[in-house]
């Protein structure tokens, strides 16, 4: 079998797990479903779980990736002598896939936002962009399938080109400009008259807004914008060097990923408010609201294009963890048949995401269980195949790895927090996930 690649310093695997985790599912998905699901209510919901399930089960899978030091639908097997437990791996797989296919039209319609922006600063109606027709962007169909590819294709060209580490430098820079720029936007949204009623709106935790259905979707969230049950995060520990600090690392990615969300919303929710926009936008929410707070800015439109390339960057280093999944584990780390995977797995995911992104157009009737047919691609990847293979790796670590070897892989610490991480893992976070599980088909 061919050597498992490997990054020299634990600042690589740093960038790249935070890389994959932050991305579309902070900056465009949170907003938009604390939106539909009661504003504050879904922010606490998605706190509590964010720390409470979320960060153990970070640290899980680090500790499972560095102790198995193989692909995910092998290190099942390699950890506990069980071939079949590595069905775990082979969902988290199924996972990604669709996951991707989805994820895809969102990237497409950041191409699609780039373009016409470039275009109206070309034409010089800068002025303009805040009249940028989301319904009718969005509702054509070619343009949406043109945008989707070349995200895919971009996605490709990287991880074929194993140019991924050039990415994961850039981040040292592009990271800290997205935050200053999201800063920025929420301080221009906070200025709106009319802010107010929106900043209430994603801070005041209502009680009566807590539903069952959001509740079961802020744990998909968190599990979504951690990149959680999907065994990617098992195969960027798998990558690491010994030295890697796993609670560190976890922790730092939890941190940036609360912080995104939570400058997300403040972006978002002050300006919905102030231009009379409902909450319950649905996925186009950050695409209708943030033209019309940039044209508020001077030099907005050129603002607007920078942040849109740094969304893009965000988005582009989560997808290529999603290529990358299937790439280490249809390849088993031989890196001669990376191209080659690389292309058919993105042409099967280029054939699923159609559907996904015609949702929005010509397939916007078809309804069914959570609703189009991208709501149903959604729902499936986040509320049932991650909590399956969140669950499936619990119950791996919690009933069959041998306790004082996880204790080895967890590192010792001034506050001993192996006992009650490892508690957590055995028998609470699996109770926790069946249960909220169960809870959605009563
Ligand atoms: N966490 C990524 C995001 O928030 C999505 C993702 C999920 C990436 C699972 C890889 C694996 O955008």
């Amino acid at each position: 079998m061919a050597k498992q690649s490997q990054w020299k310093t634990s600042t690589g695997f740093i960038l790249a797990s935070a890389g994959s985790a932050i991305g579309l599912g902070a900056m465009w998905k949170f907003p938009y479903m604390a939106g539909v699901n009661g504003g504050g209510a879904f922010l606490l919901m998605f706190l509590i779980f964010t720390l409470l399930v979320g960060l153990p089960l970070l640290i899980m899978e680090f500790t499972v990736g560095k102790m198995g030091q193989t692909y995910t639908t092998k290190i099942y097997e390699k950890l506990t002598g069980k071939k079949w437990l590595n069905i775990i791996g082979w969902n988290g797989n199924l996972a990604v896939f669709i996951l991707f296919g989805f994820y895809s039209v969102i990237g497409g319609w950041i191409i699609i936002y780039i373009c016409t922006v470039i275009y109206h600063i070309v034409t010089l109606q800068s002025n303009q962009i805040g009249n940028l027709q989301f319904e009718a962007l969005i509702g054509n169909p070619w343009l949406t399938i043109v945008g989707q590819g070349i995200f895919i294709l971009l996605t490709t060209v990287i991880v074929m080109l194993g140019v991924e580490k050039g990415l994961e430098k850039a981040s040292k820079f592009m990271m800290p400009l997205l935050f200053i720029f999201l800063i920025l936007i929420v301080l221009k949204s906070l200025s709106l008259d009319g802010a107010m009623s929106g900043l209430r709106y994603i801070l005041e935790p209502r009680v009566q807004d807590i539903t069952v259905e959001g509740i079961l979707l802020a744990l998909g969230q968190s599990f979504f914008t951690l990149s959680l049950g999907t065994t990617g995060m098992i195969t960027y520990a798998s990558y690491a060097s010994k030295e890697m600090t796993i609670k560190t690392s976890a922790l730092s990615i939890v941190a940036m990923n609360i912080l995104v969300s939570i400058l997300a919303g403040l972006a978002i929710f002050p300006a919905i408010s102030a231009f009379g926009y409902q909450p319950t936008e649905g996925p186009g929410l950050l695409f209708i609201v943030l033209p019309k707070v940039f044209e508020q800015m001077t030099f907005g439109a050129g603002f607007y294009l920078i942040f849109l390339i740094l969304f893009l960057f965000a988005a582009l280093t989560s997808s290529i963890s999603l290529l990358e999944l299937n790439v280490s584990n249809f390849t088993k780390n031989d890196n001669t048949k990376r191209k080659r995977v690389a292309v058919i797995g993105s042409i099967l995911v280029f054939a699923i995401s159609i559907p996904a992104t015609l949702s929005f157009s010509s397939l916007s009737n078809i309804q069914f269980a959570a609703g189009t047919i991208f709501d149903n691609m959604d729902f499936l990847v986040s509320n049932i195949l991650m909590p399956i293979g969140a669950l499936g790796t619990t119950l791996v670590v919690g009933q069959l790895l041998d306790k004082e070897a996880l204790r080895d892989y967890f590192g010792r610490d001034k506050f001993k927090l192996f006992s009650p991480w490892y508690y957590l893992i055995k028998f609470i976070l699996p109770i926790v996930i069946v249960l909220i599980f169960v809870v959605q088909f009563i």
